[in-house]
């Protein structure tokens, strides 16, 4: 459905994104991992039309979309949520939504545009706040709004960029069961995130990244438990024993920033 194939992306010097190859199927969501500058956020860039890569192939739905707009991956369904979210800030929520809902040209009509929004700011618990300007929302809402903008283009691949970051637990376990919801309709969903307990709770399968290059792949108890992931996360001394890592996967979400809205602009 969604398929990477050896993808170079380079702002300069080294590539942040380093031959990369991976695929999506139908029905899927995949867990991205990977410490602060993988190039996480990238990949989204390259697979929602943000960025060219320097080099390599994207597919989707088995067509070649690598030199479409973003407009027109909206188009063929690919939505993308943004780290830092970038509501228009003089906009309300329930405009925000609306003006999501008509890029993609997925609604007929403003009428049509409009009550999808109702439909998505509903589903993402915005509908008291659906009047508030897109710069009076905290950071939790601002996160929902991202989501709901996305989710009013109707779309068939959902790319979501640390939407849980700054949410409380029993928030993100709303964030993971709305999800969830949302790849039973049918939505291939790619989920970067730093909190593992969300990761583990939503994601099929698990894609870890370091430098730009895969350094796992599979299911995600497998993965977070995986040598390889735990030293990259943690950094190499604390990788040297079996005994130390069975003990560190747990808690490898209490050593990574949860929130870092703050660190990242
Ligand atoms: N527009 C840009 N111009 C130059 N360098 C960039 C640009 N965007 C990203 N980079 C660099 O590419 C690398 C990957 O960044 P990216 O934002 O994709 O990482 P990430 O995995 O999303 O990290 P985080 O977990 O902190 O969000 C980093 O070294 C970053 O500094
Ligand atoms: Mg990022």
């Amino acid at each position: 459905m969604l398929e990477l194939d050896h993808v170079i992306k380079r702002f300069g010097g080294l590539p942040a994104v380093d031959d990369l190859s991976f695929s999506v199927r139908t029905g899927e969501i995949l867990g991205v991992i990977g410490p602060n500058g993988a190039g996480k956020t990238t990949v989204i860039g390259i697979v929602g039309g943000a960025l060219a890569p320097t080099s390599g192939v994207i597919r989707f739905q088995g067509r070649d979309i690598t030199r479409l707009s973003p407009h027109q991956r909206a188009h063929l369904g690919i939505a993308r949520t943004f780290q830092i979210a970038q509501p228009f800030a003089g906009l309300s929520v329930r405009e925000n939504v609306i003006v999501g809902a008509l890029f993609g040209g997925r609604a007929h009509g403003r009428a049509e545009a409009i009550r999808i929004a109702d439909e998505v700011i509903e589903r993402t618990q915005l509908t008291a706040k659906a009047r508030f300007r897109g710069d009076e929302l905290t950071i939790a809402d601002r996160k929902r709004l991202e989501m709901a903008r996305a989710l009013a283009l109707r779309p068939r691949l959902l790319l979501l960029d640390e939407v849980m970051a700054g949410l409380t637990p029993a928030e993100v376990e709303q964030a993971v069961q709305l999800i969830r919801d949302i790849n039973q309709s049918g939505v291939i969903v790619v989920v970067i995130e730093h909190i593992m307990k969300a990761i583990r709770g939503v994601s099929d399968r698990v894609l870890v990244i370091h430098f730009g290059k895969r350094i796992a792949e599979g299911a995600p108890q497998q993965v977070l438990s995986d040598p390889k992931v735990i030293e990259a996360y943690l950094g190499e001394r604390y990788a040297r024993s079996g005994q130390e890592q069975v003990q560190l996967a747990p808690n490898v979400s209490d050593l990574t920033p949860t929130n870092r809205e703050e660190s990242d602009s």
